[in-house]
Formats: C-alpha cells, sequence, structure tokens
C-alpha cells in the first residue's frame, strides 16, 4: 500500500459514517448525471470510487436486472457504509484500486465516477486502466455534485489554471489516456464531463 493510498483511505475512513448525513440532498443530481450516460438495459457498469454507493441505485435502476452494476473502492470503511445502506443488492462492491482493477479488458460498457480523480496520485495512468476494461465507444462520466468554483469556495481556496479538472487541462488528460471528451458542464451545482473511449 503506497502513502498515498494510506492517506486517501485515512481521510475517508474518518468520514465513512457520516458521509450519506453530510449530503442529504444529493440524489436527485446523482440520477441526472447517471442519466447522462446513457446506459441501456443490460448494460455492464462501474462505478469507481463508489464510496457509501450513493450512485449504486440510479445505475441499477438505469440498466436493469439483467445488467451488471459494479462499485470499487479502496477504502473499506467506505464500502461497509455502502452494505449497511443496503447498496450492495444494487451493485457488486469490490474492494479495489483503481490503478488496477480486478476485470477483464473491455469488459464493461461504461463507467461512473463521482469525486474521485481530485484523489488519485497518477490520474493519466488511471484513467488508462479504466479505458482498458471499457470497450472501444464506451463513455466514461467523471461527476461531482458541487461545481468547480463553489468547491473552492467552500474549501476557502481559490482555483488556478493548473486545476486538473479545468476544460483544456481535463480534455488533454483524457486524449492521453485512450477518451475523447464528448461534454464538459462546470456550473455551481454540478461537475460532469463526459468522455467515450477511443479504443
Ligand atoms: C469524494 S469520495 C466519493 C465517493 C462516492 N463516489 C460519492 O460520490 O459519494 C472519493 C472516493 O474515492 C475512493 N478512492 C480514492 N482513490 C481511489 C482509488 N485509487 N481506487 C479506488 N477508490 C478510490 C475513496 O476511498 C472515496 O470513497
Amino acid at each position: 500500500m503506497s502513502d498515498d493510498h494510506t492517506h486517501v483511505q485515512e481521510f475517508f475512513t474518518a468520514r465513512a459514517a457520516d458521509w450519506d448525513r453530510r449530503f442529504p440532498d444529493d440524489g436527485p443530481v446523482y440520477a441526472a448525471a447517471v442519466a447522462e450516460l446513457g446506459l441501456r438495459e443490460g448494460d455492464r457498469v462501474l462505478d469507481a470510487g463508489c464510496g457509501t454507493g450513493r450512485a449504486l441505485p440510479p445505475l441499477r435502476a438505469a440498466v436493469g436486472p439483467s445488467g451488471l452494476v459494479l462499485g470499487a473502492d479502496l477504502t473499506p470503511a467506505m464500502l461497509r457504509e455502502a452494505a449497511r445502506a443496503g447498496r450492495d443488492r444494487d451493485g457488486a462492491l469490490l474492494l479495489a484500486d483503481v490503478a488496477a482493477l480486478p476485470l477483464r479488458s473491455s469488459s464493461l460498457d461504461a463507467v461512473f465516477a463521482a469525486g474521485l480523480i481530485a484523489h488519485l496520485p497518477d490520474p493519466a495512468g488511471n484513467l488508462r486502466e479504466i479505458a482498458r476494461v471499457v470497450r472501444p465507444g464506451g463513455v466514461l462520466a467523471l461527476f461531482h455534485p458541487i461545481g468547480r468554483a463553489a468547491l473552492a469556495a467552500r474549501q476557502g481556496r481559490a482555483i488556478t489554471p493548473d486545476d486538473l479538472r479545468a476544460e483544456p487541462n481535463l480534455r488533454a488528460l483524457l486524449a492521453r489516456s485512450g477518451w475523447r471528451m464528448t461534454s464538459y458542464v462546470d456550473e455551481d451545482a454540478r461537475f460532469l464531463a463526459l468522455a467515450v473511449h477511443e479504443g
């Protein structure tokens, strides 16, 4: 386990029990973001960095009982909260690092990742690994239930031009990692970038 991972696990272990209580009104924005993935009945989808699994119910609703829903996270305490909330009924929970997913190449149609990329020590390498498990033409949603400016204000910091999720930076990062960005929205109530796996 690297220092980066230990830090991420400590950070989220401390917040796991209160995670859903801190953000009680986020359900509809998660459902709306999932809708933009354009999933179909029977599709196979991964929630990367699923945390307490808030996206798993809308993902299951989108792919139906014949689909496959997986939630992967590095922090056991977050997965325990997901199971406690019954979200393991909507998707199979995996204790896994997105740097090395225990999944076959091209085995998925889509990946949803909420609040994940800012925590990755090697975003390009990790986005390439996520691309590996998605079929060519499959889609990726990078979501956050708050925009960059509002998040920075909440955290008492300014956004700098080197911000990973600034549009030109993210477009270039995705292109280096096997993805073509197809849409980008950064407003106070949500951040959502969609990309297609170029294959
Ligand atoms: C900000 S939380 C978001 C959780 C959830 N997606 C949500 O929207 O409520 C980020 C999550 O990513 C997980 N995470 C961070 N780095 C990861 C990695 N390399 N592989 C898998 N999960 C990771 C953390 O453990 C944490 O649960």
